[in-house]
């Protein structure tokens, strides 16, 4: 017999939003322990399904594709800037999964090095004499700078700001339902996204007029797409595809960055054993690609953080067909939000969850699914390997130029979620530079 998901009890009128706008992460966990491995929540105007836990990644990577879509979701992305990978299924994702993927591999990454780590040395180095520095605000340049080098060889500084509040403003309405639809018609957003497309076919016009050279990289990708019966996609699918890197990066890993500056400022242990390893190994040179290997605790910091805290902790979708799962029925049209990161504070996964251990060893838990940042099956992140290379080199140039302290020393860690979690606006350190 198979009833409906149980409803977890939560704050009238705003239903469980409150608890959600938060600590998502940690909401889910405690969902799951107190309900179990399905369950209903009401977020703001949306209702969801929440399902959690192995069984749940396993049947995201077994069955999403057959009975999940992610258009519901996804499909703001798709109708205001071209990002049709997230919504696609079956044969004309895979098609354009694989362009996307050349374009965004940690190749590129080894192939703009130099650059790379050039213009994060500068910025890095600018961070040094701050009192006060928004660490979110800050990484959020950061990382917005190195991916535009990596994927497209220039750098997209100047438009940072336009492109942070439109994509936000973007996922805030279509994917977290913070805002009514209604807001994407305001005047100020329709600016920010018409100068956005400007930006991104003007950089397409642009390569298609230069004599290539250097590595393939993403630009080069979408100038000569076609789809998966060999016709040209439409310009604004090729647009998309060009601002594919940072619309889906920048966030997500200026959140990641964020964490593991909080965890080095909260943790003297990790912080020293770190900062051990970056100074044995770059102390006789320059961070070269090949370097990035000798550094497995910073490896570790990385998996870690990305385990504790998790920048996109659940893949949203809406059930194209009614299935029953653990017991408890699913029908056709509701959304259901797959909490993929949950099974990482389950010591049946992860013994002692709750330590933080840069020398975990994450192979059974990889193999079995049931450690999932980036989500697990057809629609599992294609920045992955990109991330976590760039996090390591970003973290060890840091800790090699700055030293930092928290610039409100023994203030908690308050997850917020704008739209994804992250440590907040409030969130700030001072930086000094290294003498030693
Ligand atoms: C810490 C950093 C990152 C995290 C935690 C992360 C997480 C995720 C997750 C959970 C998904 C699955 C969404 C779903 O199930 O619908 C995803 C998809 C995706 N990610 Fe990432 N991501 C990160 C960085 C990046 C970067 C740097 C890129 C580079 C462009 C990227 C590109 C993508 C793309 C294109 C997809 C869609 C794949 C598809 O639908 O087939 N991500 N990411």
């Amino acid at each position: 017999m198979t009833q409906r998901p149980p409803a977890v009890p939560g704050v009238p009128v705003l239903g469980n939003a409150l608890a959600m706008m938060g600590d998502v992460q940690r909401f889910f966990v405690n969902a799951y322990r107190d309900v179990g491995p399905v369950f209903r929540v009401r977020a703001l105007n949306q209702a969801f399904v929440i399902m959690a836990g192995a069984a749940a990644n396993r049947f995201l990577l077994e069955r999403g594709e057959a009975v999940f879509s992610s258009e519901e979701s996804f499909g703001g992305l798709n109708r205001e800037f071209g990002m049709r990978v997230h919504v696609l299924r079956g044969r004309p994702h895979r098609h354009l999964r694989k362009l996307l993927g050349a374009g965004l591999s940690r190749d590129l990454l080894a192939a703009r090095w130099d650059a790379v780590t050039a213009e994060t040395a500068r910025i890095l180095d600018g961070w040094a004499g701050r009192p006060a520095l928004g660490v979110v605000d800050g990484c959020q340049r950061l990382a917005a700078a190195q991916l535009s080098i990596a994927y497209t060889g220039a750098s997209s500084a100047a438009r940072f700001e336009t492109l942070r509040s439109a994509f936000e403003l973007v996922l805030d309405v279509t994917i977290a339902g913070k805002w009514p639809a209604a807001t994407l018609r305001w005047p100020a957003y329709r600016r920010a996204r018409a100068e956005i497309h400007r930006f991104a076919r003007a950089s397409l016009a642009e390569r298609a007029a230069a004599t290539r050279e250097g590595p393939r990289d993403l630009l080069d990708q979408a100038l000569d797409a076609v789809d998966e019966h060999g016709e040209p996609y439409p310009l604004d699918v090729r647009a998309g595809m060009a601002l594919q890197g940072y619309f889906a990066g920048v966030n997500t890993v200026a959140y990641l960055y964020s964490f593991m500056i909080d965890v080095l400022l909260r943790d003297p242990g990790v912080l020293a054993r770190v900062t051990a390893e970056v100074d044995a190994v770059l102390g006789s040179g320059p961070l070269t690609f090949e370097r990035l290997r000798g550094l497995p605790a910073l490896h570790g910091l990385v998996m870690e953080t990305l385990r504790v805290y998790p920048p996109a902790p659940g893949s949203a979708r809406t059930a194209v067909e009614a299935f029953d799962f653990e017991g408890c029925r699913i029908e056709r049209g509701e959304r259901v939000l797959v909490a993929t990161c949950v099974p990482h504070q389950l010591p049946e996964h992860f013994p002692d969850p709750e330590r933080f251990d840069v020398d975990r060893d994450f192979t059974a838990a990889r193999k079995a699914a049931v450690y999932a940042p980036f989500s697990v099956g057809g629609h599992t992140c294609l920045g992955a390997g990109m991330t976590q290379v760039l996090a390591v080199a970003t973290i060890a140039m840091l800790l090699r130029r700055l030293r930092l302290t928290p610039a409100r020393p023994g203030r908690p860690l308050r997850i917020t979620a704008t739209p994804g979690p992250n440590p907040g606006k409030r969130f700030a350190m001072s930086a000094a530079a290294r003498r030693d």
